[in-house]
């Protein structure tokens, strides 16, 4: 296994719409082992394909144990699809690759998530609380979508001020 570094938002890779997995083959049990490392040793509670730079639809999450706490036990998600949603919840979301900035995101309350695990087996997973919020950032990803795009244009300008003068001071450093 591995760490691979993660991709920062502006890079165009975090935009793409991701392919589906067709073949479980060695690959993918390597690239899903890799970003399990990468999200525990960053750490994360949720990794997509896409922050990796491959264009898969594949995403990691952390066992959750509470609102609190994750584990280490990664549940790996191949092709998942949201196929229910009910309610709305409002939740202050991050991203390992948009650096230095939460907000709160209004997300559905619960989902029903379908996938297929590494074997191309069919899964179902239904989801509440942080759980649920961490598979709908983790499933935007697939489609190129960022929390920061869900958020009021106000607080994304003052995200993209901020992340101008932070690259600025790193260029002075
Ligand atoms: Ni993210």
């Amino acid at each position: 296994m591995a760490v691979l570094p993660i991709v920062k938002y502006p890079d165009p890779r975090l935009r793409a719409a991701s392919e589906p997995v067709e073949n479980f083959d060695d690959g993918l049990k390597q690239l899903a082992a890799d970003m399990a490392e990468t999200m525990l040793d960053a750490p994360g509670a949720g990794l997509a394909a896409p922050q990796v730079g491959r264009l898969v639809r594949l995403v990691v999450i952390t066992g959750v144990e509470n609102d609190e706490n994750y584990d280490d036990r990664v549940i790996t998600l191949v092709n998942p699809r949201l196929v229910r949603t009910e309610g709305e919840q409002l939740y202050d979301e991050g991203c390992l690759s948009v650096v230095d900035f939460n907000e709160k995101v209004l997300r559905a309350a619960e989902v029903e998530v379908e996938a297929q695990d590494l074997d191309g087996k069919p899964f179902t997973m239904k989801a509440d609380g942080r759980r649920a919020v961490i598979l709908q950032h983790e499933l935007d990803h697939l489609d190129g979508v960022l929390f920061i795009d869900r958020i009021s244009r106000l607080k994304r300008d003052i995200y993209q001020r901020k992340l101008k003068k932070m690259q600025k001071d790193a260029a002075h450093d």
